[in-house]
């Protein structure tokens, strides 16, 4: 039976390390921390989210400044209010919230954000400098199950990883970071042939694919590190992750539930990022 990794724990964790800093930050160099979350129109889930951005702001000793345009707003109207923050010496960190409307152009207003405020790691100079291992931002998400992995003690040099799913959100970044950490990275989506032969090879599987309970324990090495970053509802509406977890529990040594894995360890990034941004922006870092 595998050892349940807990990622309320770490995500908790992660965030009393980023609190401790931000009040002795203002302590001894007086600095405060701002970050600026901007969402435009009423999508349901991103208001959740944005709310529980502004929540964990207030935990870990953050000024939070939200932006709320409505639906209608022009991408012209965006990209003056990003390249406000741009220039604003209080917000040290601008998260735009996506999806946004389909009439604006997401790249274009990712590629407006300036580089050192990009605590999501989204523009291009900060995923070229993924790609090359010299980074000040990760991506929140892939950096949160290196946080949960290193969690469970297993050294990921010569470790054969196995990361389903290629979006440039998670699965590439991902993959590149177990490759920084010495790992043999294979990266594997829906049209990979001999999936399971490939799982079974997997001592560390990072599944990303958005597909409900879609790897089985029949696809899993006994004792892997399993770690699922999907966000699914099953057959009956409930929330599950794209691991099969009753199956795949039995056969993994390390897994992540869902909910209360990869989900916390997101913010909880974001919170480290924007500590990282106002760091570098005063000097210190
Ligand atoms: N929408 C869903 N996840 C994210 C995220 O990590 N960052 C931003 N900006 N929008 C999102």
């Amino acid at each position: 039976m595998a050892q349940i990794i807990d990622g309320k724990a770490v995500s908790a964790a992660v965030k009393e390390e980023v609190a401790q800093e931000t009040a002795k930050l203002k302590e001894e160099k007086g600095l405060k921390v701002g970050l600026a979350v901007v969402i435009v129109g009423n999508n349901p889930a991103s208001r959740v989210y944005v709310n529980n951005k502004k929540k964990a702001c207030e935990a870990v000793g953050f000024q939070s400044f939200e932006y709320a345009m409505d639906e209608d707003t022009t991408q012209e109207q965006l990209l003056d209010l990003v390249n406000v923050l741009n220039r604003d010496a209080r917000v040290n960190g601008i998260l735009v919230q996506l999806p946004l409307p389909s009439h604006i152009d997401e790249k274009a207003v990712i590629n407006a954000i300036s580089p050192e405020k990009d605590v999501d790691a989204f523009h291009p100079v900060n995923v070229g400098r993924i790609m090359i291992g010299d980074y000040a931002f990760l991506p929140c998400t892939p950096a949160g199950v290196m946080r949960l992995i290193a969690s469970t003690g297993v050294d990921i040099t010569g470790k054969q990883c196995v990361v389903i799913g290629r979006s440039n959100i998670v699965g590439k970044p991902m993959a590149m970071l177990l490759l920084q950490q010495n790992g043999t990275v294979t990266i594997c989506h829906s049209k990979t042939k001999d999936l399971k032969e490939v799982c079974l090879g997997a001592d560390i599987l990072v599944v990303a694919i958005g597909r409900a309970k879609f790897v089985t324990g029949d696809m899993i090495k006994e004792g892997a590190v399993v770690i699922d970053v999907g966000m699914d509802r099953d057959e009956n509406g409930k929330l599950c992750g794209d691991v099969d977890f009753e199956s795949a529990e039995k056969k993994a040594g390390y897994i992540t539930p869902v909910p209360g894995g990869v989900g916390p360890m997101t913010i909880a990034m974001l919170m480290k990022n924007t500590l990282t941004a106002a760091k570098q922006q005063a000097g210190l870092e």
